[in-house]
C-alpha cells in the first residue's frame, strides 16, 4: 500500500498528456507575457489594504522590513519553483512538481492544498474589490443597502452582491480563452502600477521624517485571553503574547506575505507558455523582484504621510493622502485600487481551474472536468463549476481570517516544491533544466526552514483550521482519487521506484 501512495507519474508522461488534443492547452505566452501575468496577480489587497492594518496592529513603519522578509522568502522559494516549472512544463504548478517527484499522495496534499490558497485568495481579494467600488459609489452618493455590501456591516443577513457578481463575469472571460483575459490584464496592470507609482512619487513630497520615530515600536503586551489568536510559535515557547518589536516584524511578514501571493501562479501556466524552458524563471523572477521593490517603498512613504498609529485599515494608501489634503489623488488611487485588484481576482480564479484541471486529467478528480472546449480550448467544465463556488464563497465572507488561511497554505505549498527541488535531483539527475536553483541542496533547505518559519508566526486558529480542511482532503483522496487515478486503473504506468524513464 504505501508504495501506491508514493508512485510518482513519469516526467515525460506529464509532458506527453497536454500534447493530447482534448486535453491540450494552448500555448501562447511570452516572458512578458508571464512577467504582466504575475505582476497582475501580485500586486493587490495585500499592499492596497493589509499594510495600513500590519503598520497600524503590529509592526508601524517597520512594516517595509516585514515586506522584506516575506519577499526574502518568496525569492527562496521562487528559486525553488523556477527550477521546476523549467523542467516539468505542464499545467498545474507544484502540484504536478510533486506528482512527478515525491508521488501521488503528497502530489494529492498539495494540488488540494493548492485549492484553498487560489478559491479562498480569490474570495478575499473579490471582497476587498468590492469594498474599494463601494467607496467610490459612496463618493457619487450612491449607498448600497446594508444587506447586499457583505457580512461585515450588516446586521443579520449580509451577503456581498459585488464580489460575488465580480467572480461570475471573470469567470465568463475565463471559459471565454486565455488570450482575451492577457489583453485584459496587460491595460489593468499598467493602471495598477501607474497608481502605485504615483503613491511613492507623489507621496514622497508629503513624508514627515517625525513619523518614523520610532521605526520599531517598542513590544507591547496584547490582552490576554484568545490563545488560539496568538502566533503558534508564541504559544510554543510560551512567550507572553506581543505586538510590535522584532517579534512584530515576522508577524506582520506572515500577514503581508498574501502581498507576494501570485508568482507561484505564473508557473501555473507553464502549459501555456511558447517557450518555458527559457521564459518561466524570468517571469517569476522578475515579477517578484519589481513587486518587492513597489512594496518597500510604498510602505515607507505611506508611513512617513502618516502615523502609523492614524493609518487607515480599509483603505490606507488613499486615506494617507486625504489626511494630508490630497484628495484629488486619493479618488485617483481608490480608482486604481478597484481596477489592479480585478485582476488579481482573475489571475486566481485562473489559478484554481489549472490546477484542478491538472488533478483531473490525472483521474485524481473526475476526469469530466479535463475536456478542453471544442472552440476556446479552456478548461471551462472546472472553471465554471469553481466560479460559481467561489462567488458564493466571495458574498458570504469576512476577510482578514481567511487571508491568514491562505497564507498557511501556500507557505506549505513552498515547502513541498524546495524539498521536491531536492528529491528530483537525486532521483532524475538526466532531466534537462533551463533553470538549475543555485546552491542544492542549502538553499532549498533555506527555503523549508524561512517558510515554516512565517508559518510559525500565524496564529493557532489558523492552523488549525488547515489541519481541518487537510483532514478533509485525505477523505476524499481514500475515497475517489486513490481508486480513481490514472496510475491506478493502469491507463499510465508509474515511473520505476528510483525514477528513470
Ligand atoms: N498578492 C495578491 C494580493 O495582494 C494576492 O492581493
Amino acid at each position: 500500500m504505501s508504495n501506491s501512495l508514493f508512485r510518482t507519474k513519469r516526467i515525460e508522461q506529464s509532458i506527453q498528456d497536454t500534447e493530447e488534443p482534448e486535453h491540450a492547452l494552448k500555448k501562447s505566452l511570452s516572458a512578458l507575457d508571464l512577467t504582466v501575468f504575475g505582476v497582475g496577480v501580485i500586486i493587490g489587497t495585500g499592499i492596497f489594504v493589509l499594510t495600513g492594518t500590519v503598520a497600524k496592529n503590529n509592526a508601524g513603519p517597520a512594516v517595509a522590513l516585514a515586506f522584506v522578509v516575506a519577499g526574502v522568502v518568496c525569492a527562496l522559494a521562487a528559486l525553488c519553483y523556477a527550477e521546476f516549472a523549467s523542467t516539468v512544463p505542464v499545467a498545474g504548478s507544484a502540484y504536478t512538481f510533486s506528482y512527478a517527484s515525491l508521488g501521488e499522495l503528497p502530489a494529492w496534499i498539495i494540488g488540494w492544498d493548492l485549492v484553498l490558497e487560489f478559491a479562498l485568495g480569490t474570495a478575499v481579494v473579490a471582497v476587498g474589490w468590492s469594498g474599494y467600488i463601494r467607496s467610490l459609489l459612496e463618493n457619487a452618493g450612491w449607498h448600497m443597502p446594508a444587506e447586499l455590501a457583505g457580512r461585515d456591516g450588516a446586521h443579520g443577513f449580509g451577503f456581498d452582491i459585488l464580489a460575488a457578481a465580480l467572480v461570475l463575469v471573470l469567470t465568463g472571460i475565463l471559459v471565454l480563452g486565455m488570450k482575451l483575459s492577457a489583453r485584459v490584464t496587460s491595460l489593468v496592470v499598467a493602471i495598477k502600477v501607474t497608481v502605485v507609482l504615483i503613491v511613492i512619487i507623489a507621496g514622497a513630497f508629503f513624508i514627515n521624517g517625525a513619523n518614523y520615530d520610532p521605526f520599531i515600536p517598542k513590544a507591547q503586551p496584547v490582552a490576554a485571553g484568545g490563545d488560539l489568536k496568538s502566533p503558534l510559535i508564541q504559544l510554543i515557547f510560551g512567550w507572553a503574547p506581543s505586538n510590535f518589536g522584532v517579534m512584530g516584524i515576522f508577524t506582520a511578514a506572515s500577514v503581508v506575505f498574501f502581498a507576494f501571493i501570485g508568482f507561484d501562479i505564473v508557473a501555473t501556466a507553464a502549459e501555456e507558455t511558447r517557450n518555458p524552458q527559457r521564459d518561466m524563471p524570468r517571469g517569476i523572477l522578475g515579477s517578484l523582484i519589481i513587486c518587492t521593490t513597489l512594496y518597500v517603498a510604498v510602505s515607507i512613504v505611506v508611513t512617513g504621510m502618516q502615523h502609523y498609529s492614524k493609518l487607515s485599515v480599509d483603505a490606507p494608501l488613499a486615506d494617507a493622502f486625504k489626511a494630508t489634503g490630497h484628495p484629488f489623488f486619493a479618488g485617483v488611487i481608490s480608482f486604481g485600487a478597484a481596477v489592479g485588484l480585478t485582476t488579481v481576482c482573475l489571475i486566481l480564479l485562473l489559478g484554481q481551474t489549472r490546477v484542478f484541471f491538472a488533478m483531473s486529467r490525472d483521474g485524481l478528480l473526475p476526469r469530466f472536468f479535463s475536456r478542453v472546449h471544442p472552440r476556446f480550448r479552456t478548461p471551462y467544465r472546472p472553471t465554471i463549476l469553481l466560479g460559481v463556488v467561489i462567488a458564493i464563497v466571495a458574498g458570504f465572507t469576512s476577510l482578514s481570517e481567511l487571508a491568514e488561511l491562505v497564507n498557511i497554505g501556500t507557505l506549505f505549498a513552498f515547502v513541498v516544491v524546495a524539498v521536491s527541488v531536492i528529491i528530483l535531483r537525486r532521483t532524475r539527475p538526466d532531466l534537462p533544466r533551463a533553470f538549475r536553483t543555485p546552491l542544492v541542496p542549502a538553499l532549498p533547505i533555506v527555503s523549508v526552514c524561512a517558510s515554516l518559519w512565517l508559518m510559525l508566526n500565524l496564529p493557532a486558529e489558523t492552523w488549525l483550521r488547515f489541519g481541518i480542511w487537510m483532514a478533509i482532503g485525505f477523505f476524499v483522496y481514500f475515497l475517489y482519487g486513490r481508486k480513481h487515478s490514472r496510475l491506478a486503473t493502469g491507463e499510465i504506468t508509474p515511473a520505476p521506484p528510483t525514477g528513470g524513464s
